[in-house]
This record gives structure tokens, C-alpha cells and sequence, in this order.
């Protein structure tokens, strides 16, 4: 996402979190919130000293994975990606011994790789680099279908980060359970289908504005809802 967008994603999960993981968030971050630290990792980018953290962000999957073919896929998996990271970054956040400087790099990262998660084409192909590749014309200027998804839906709605979480918070403790109880490997096949759908919908030189604002935005919208519920729970149950 860009930078509202991981913004949306860590305002909700911060009204998804319980008092204890709270309080332990704060002793890392100190007065920085959650959705303003999910932007730390977009932000450091061009440092080089931060440079191995680059693949961090995402997966990338050759196609549409069915569920047992992903789950194939993903325990075989020991490359440097979003689900080895995300998976890193929770053992270690749960050690006693993690130092203070590790414990805020890693929540750092830990929150912006589950919000990049739910961005349907991080994962997607490494041919195209998750659609940066895929060139397409937004409302007459150039573009591509990664930062369209990343950013241009979400910038369209002219919205600030929190009256766009106003809008768009609006989940039953059912469907938060529901979301919060699938695995990692869940979140990632539910990206990659939808991914696979964005792909065969979409080709180089296409011109795009309201329709596919309209035909998506829900989708669009749900995904930062889910990644913003999955990841209080991930941090409730690392954290409380
Ligand atoms: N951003 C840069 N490279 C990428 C890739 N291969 N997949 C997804 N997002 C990316
Ligand atoms: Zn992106
Ligand atoms: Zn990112």
C-alpha cells in the first residue's frame, strides 16, 4: 500500500487491541502510533544500510495457487519473503531476550508486512514485479496496475487516513473472529485469487478511471478492514 493506505490499515488495528498488548506497543514505539509507524519501512527505503529489507514487503507467486498447493508451497518456503518474515518477526517479538532496538524494528516491520499482505498484488508475480510492470493509463496519466491498487484507488477518495477509517471500520466481532482465526497461508491465498482475477482483468496500454474505481473500491476497502483486524490479533496474541 501506500502511504494512506498502511495508515488505514494500523489506525483500525489499533481499535482492535486488547490492554495488555496495548501497553507493550507503547514501551516500543513510545508516542508514534501504529498508523503512523506502518509507514517506516516505505519510508527508510532508499537508505542503503536498509536495503536487505526490500524483499520483505511481499511473495511473489507465479500463478493462482490452489489452498493445498499454497500450503505445499509455503512449508517448503525458506526464502527472504513476507510469509518467512512475518513468521520471523513474530518468534522473535515473543523472546524475552529481543533487544529494545530489534523489538521496534521488528514490530515495525512486522505491522507493515501484514498490512502489505492483504494488498492483493504483493502477491503477485516476480515477471512483472507484482504488477509494477503492467503499465496502464489512470484518469490520462501513467500508471501501473501495483500503484494503482497501492495507492490511486485510495488517493481517489480524497479522504484524510482517519476519516477514511471512519468510513470504513465498521466490522461485527463474528466476522472479526472469522478473519482473525485463518492462518497466515489463509491471508495469502485470499491476496493471491484476487490478484489472479486483477491480472486477467487488466493489460498493458489499458485505460482506466471511475468504472474500475467502482467495480473495486469495496473489494479494495475490505482488504484494508481485514488487514487492520488481522493484524490486532496477531499483535494481541504476540503482545497479551
Ligand atoms: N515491489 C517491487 N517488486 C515487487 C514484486 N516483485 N512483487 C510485489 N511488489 C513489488
Ligand atoms: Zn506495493
Ligand atoms: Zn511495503
Amino acid at each position: 500500500w501506500g502511504t494512506n493506505g498502511h495508515r488505514i490499515c494500523g489506525q483500525i488495528a489499533d481499535s482492535y487491541l486488547n490492554a495488555k498488548a496495548r501497553k507493550a506497543i507503547k514501551e516500543i514505539l513510545g508516542d508514534e502510533s501504529i498508523a503512523i509507524t506502518s509507514n517506516w519501512a516505505d519510508f527508510i527505503k532508499s537508505d542503503p544500510a536498509y536495503s536487505y529489507l526490500y524483499n520483505w514487503h511481499f511473495i511473489n507467486l507465479e500463478k493462482a495457487y490452489t489452498y493445498p498447493e499454497l500450503q505445499a508451497y509455503l512449508k517448503a518456503d525458506t526464502i527472504t519473503d513476507a510469509y518467512t518474515k512475518v513468521n520471523f518477526l513474530t518468534a522473535e517479538l515473543k523472546k524475552k531476550a529481543t533487544t529494545k532496538a530489534n523489538k521496534l524494528l521488528y514490530l515495525r516491520m512486522l505491522i507493515h508486512i501484514v498490512e502489505d499482505l492483504h494488498q492483493p498484488l504483493h502477491t503477485g508475480h516476480l515477471s512483472d514485479k507484482g504488477g509494477n510492470d503492467v503499465k496502464v493509463v489512470w484518469f490520462g496519466k501513467e500508471s501501473n496496475l501495483h500503484s494503482v491498487w497501492d495507492s490511486e484507488l485510495i488517493d481517489l477518495q480524497q479522504l484524510s487516513y482517519t476519516e477514511y477509517t471512519t468510513m470504513i471500520n465498521h466490522t461485527t466481532l463474528a466476522q472479526r473472529t472469522e478473519w482473525q482465526k485463518a492462518p497466515l497461508s489463509q491471508w495469502i491465498y485470499e491476496s493471491n485469487q484476487m490478484a489472479d482475477k486483477l491480472y486477467a482483468e487488466t493489460k498493458t496500454g489499458d485505460k482506466l478511471s471511475y468504472k474500475y474505481n467502482f467495480a473495486h473500491i469495496a473489494t479494495l476497502n475490505q482488504q484494508l478492514v481485514k488487514a487492520g483486524v488481522r493484524l490486532a490479533g496477531l499483535l494481541n496474541q504476540v503482545f497479551g
